[in-house]
């Protein structure tokens, strides 16, 4: 008997969060190994949330709660967009979810029609193409090298846009990259997507505040007010707050966007977790401290990374302005042969032998959808990273 829908046979499951089973399993049977292929800081959520939400509890906030979000939450999200962003959504522009990721799904569920065109910058997060694919889109995936950042341009923008074309994925600072759209290149996209007012842009600003040095951190509908209707401002809580278990993410977008996600809301998940929401509250109202806290000490890891894999022939790794990954190019390592003479043919075959021969787990580059490069997080001890690059020097040096 055929038990599974012909829709969930377009996707596959997350390729991150496979490695990161994979490599915890052979943890678990005794193997040691370092894993650098998780998406989530090292870092506690918080105290003053984490009391927030243990008060919380004590005051029985533990009933249903609106989907999107209690009125004193959504106060906070648009008291947020204003000051962070100076971007001013009514309530009625604003909805939360069950994380981020939670957010895109229910984006694309509401919006897509069968055929419809969605273009994805590559490399670009795991799940873009597939949730797109589960909402009956057809991902439309535009290659940007490293030679230009990573980032797409509005040429290639306008190349890829077709009378079908319904959504523009940007996501800055990027997972895998790091790279982060500057106010101009923003404005070159800009210029691109007010000559097409069908096309709505997801603006994945998840990693908006772990953002490195002078870098700027710049989201389109506040760049462009012409494109603010048009625009699906994300952002959520797991990253910048050490929240990833809490499930929840939150977006500003035009009314009638957030109606139509907010009916899927009513009739699937209903909310996120009412202590996820008062917990989120005291991370956006609460002190922001810790955030900077958190960043010097990714910057100090970063720097060591990115020194230590350009040091091993056949890595180059640019220094990434914002998230916590660096993703080197391995095309030295192509071809090159193993010990016992298997060919090292591509970024997943290097992935592989680095998990099997030193233990350390990142994720290769095809699953970003841009080979040959794999990913690396740094949200994870120096001592730990240290011991990790050492680890693929070595394994490097091996192969012949
Ligand atoms: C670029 C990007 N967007 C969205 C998400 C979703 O975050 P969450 O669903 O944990 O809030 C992630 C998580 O890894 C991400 O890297």
């Amino acid at each position: 008997m055929n038990f599974v829908s012909d829709r969930l046979k377009r996707i596959k499951p997350s390729m991150t969060v496979g490695i990161n089973v994979k490599a915890n399993a052979l943890r678990a049977e005794g193997k040691d190994v370092l894993v650098l292929a998780a998406g989530e800081p090292d870092f506690d959520t918080p105290e003053n949330i984490r009391k927030a939400a243990a008060r919380a509890i004590e005051e029985g906030q533990t009933r249903y709660v609106p989907g999107k979000g209690t009125p004193v939450l959504q106060k906070a999200i648009q008291q947020k967009f204003l000051s962070d962003n100076n971007l001013k959504y009514e309530l009625d522009e604003i909805m939360v979810g069950v994380g981020g990721k939670h957010i895109i799904y229910n984006a694309m569920m509401a919006t897509l029609n069968q055929g419809d065109e969605v273009i994805i910058p590559s490399p670009y997060w795991v799940s873009y193409p597939d949730i797109v694919l589960l909402a009956e889109g057809k991902p439309v995936i535009v290659k940007c090298s490293e030679d230009q950042g990573f980032k797409i341009t509005a040429e290639q923008l306008a190349n890829n846009i077709t009378p079908n074309t319904k959504w523009l994925m940007l996501n800055s600072p990027s997972n895998p990259t790091g790279a982060v759209y500057s106010e101009k290149e923003l404005l070159e996209l800009s210029s691109v997507l007010l000559k097409h007012p069908n096309i709505l842009i997801m603006s994945d600003d998840i990693y908006e505040k772990i953002i490195y040095g002078s870098v700027k951190f710049t989201t389109l509908a506040s760049l462009e007010p012409k494109l603010k209707d048009r625009c699906l401002t994300l952002n959520g809580v797991s990253k910048s707050y050490c929240m990833t278990g809490w499930r929840l993410g939150y977006c500003g977008a035009h009314k009638d966007i957030i109606s139509a996600m907010n009916k899927i809301q009513s009739q699937s998940n209903s909310s996120t977790s009412s202590i996820s929401m008062a917990a989120s509250v005291e991370a956006l109202n609460g002190t922001q401290d810790f955030i900077s806290e958190h960043n010097k000490k990714f910057v100090l890891r970063r720097d060591m990374v990115v020194s230590k894999l350009n040091e091993i022939e056949g890595i180059t790794c640019q220094t990434p302005k914002g998230a916590f990954y660096v993703y080197p190019s391995c095309k030295g390592i192509i071809g090159r042969k193993t010990k016992e003479g298997k060919e090292i043919k591509n970024d997943e075959d290097f992935m592989n032998y680095l998990l099997d021969k030193e233990g350390v787990a990142g994720v290769h580059g095809e699953a970003f959808g841009l080979s040959p490069y794999f990913r690396l997080s740094y949200a994870t001890s120096e001592s730990i990273l240290e011991d990790a690059c050492n680890r693929i020097a070595k394994a490097c040096k091996e192969l012949t």
